[in-house]
C-alpha cells in the first residue's frame, strides 16, 4: 500500500473547519470540497498523457489530455461531497456509485447499493469518501471492485484512522491511499478521535 499524507497549510486549515463543531453543514461542504481539489490534485500527479499537435492562435505547439481518465466512486452518503470537485477536476471521467451505511452496533458496513461498470480490466479506480475508520467500508468496497477485475484503486480521504489504514493493508490489495490526515485511533463507539464526528451527518443533517 502506497500512503500519501497531504500535510499543506490550506488542508490543515480546510481541516479544522471541518473538525471544529461549530462548523454548520453548508461551511462544512465547502471545506470538504477545498480539501477533495487538493487530494485530487495530488493523487492525479502521475496519471499518463496522450499528445497531440494543437493550434494556438500564434503557433503550433504540442497539447495534452488525460490517456485514462479514472472511474471516479464516491462511497454514499458522504462521499456524495467529493463527488462534484472530482469531476469537475476530471470532466472526461465516469462516475460510478456506491450505497453503504455502518451498522452502529457491529460497526460493519451494510450495503445498499451498487452502481459500476461491469468490468474494470485495465481501469484506473478513485474511491472517495471522507473516513477512513475501522476499513470495512472500504474493504467491501474492494470487493465489488476487484470482483470486475479492478487492479488500480486509489483511496481518496479526508481523515483516516490507523486501524483502518492497518485494515487495509492486510486485506493485500494493491492499493495507493491519500489522506490529509492519520489521527489518533479509534473510540470505544469506532469513531475516528479526534476526527470531526460523523462526516454524512456534517453535511446533510442527521437522519
Ligand atoms: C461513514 C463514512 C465511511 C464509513 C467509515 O459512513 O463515510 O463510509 O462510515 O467507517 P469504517 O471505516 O469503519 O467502515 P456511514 O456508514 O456512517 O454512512 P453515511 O456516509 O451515510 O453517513
Ligand atoms: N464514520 C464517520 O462519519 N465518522 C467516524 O469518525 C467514523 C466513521
Amino acid at each position: 500500500m502506497q500512503l500519501t499524507v497531504v500535510d499543506h497549510p490550506l488542508a490543515r486549515a480546510r481541516l479544522s473547519t471541518m473538525r471544529d463543531e461549530r462548523t454548520g453543514n453548508a461551511a462544512f461542504r465547502a471545506a470538504l470540497r477545498d480539501l477533495t481539489q487538493m487530494l485530487v490534485y495530488e493523487a492525479t500527479r502521475d496519471l499518463a498523457l496522450a499528445e497531440s499537435t494543437i493550434q494556438t492562435p500564434v503557433t503550433s505547439t504540442t497539447g495534452y489530455r488525460l490517456a485514462a481518465p479514472p472511474l471516479i466512486v464516491p462511497v454514499l452518503r458522504a462521499g456524495l461531497g467529493m463527488a462534484d470537485t472530482a469531476h469537475g477536476m476530471l470532466p472526461e471521467s465516469q462516475m460510478g456509485f456506491v450505497g453503504l451505511a455502518r451498522n452502529e452496533v457491529t460497526f460493519s458496513p451494510e450495503a445498499y447499493m451498487a452502481s459500476l461498470p461491469e468490468t474494470l480490466v485495465d481501469r484506473d479506480v478513485f474511491l472517495l469518501d471522507p473516513m477512513l475508520a475501522t476499513g470495512g467500508s472500504l474493504v467491501h468496497c474492494f470487493g465489488l471492485l476487484t470482483s470486475r477485475g479492478a487492479t488500480s484503486i486509489t483511496v481518496l480521504c479526508a481523515l483516516a484512522a490507523p486501524e483502518g489504514l492497518r485494515r487495509l493493508e492486510e486485506s493485500g490489495v494493491p492499493l495507493r491511499v491519500f489522506t490529509a490526515s492519520i489521527d489518533e485511533g479509534l473510540n470505544e463507539n469506532a469513531y475516528i478521535v479526534p476526527g470531526l464526528g460523523d462526516a454524512g451527518d456534517r453535511q446533510f443533517g442527521a437522519v
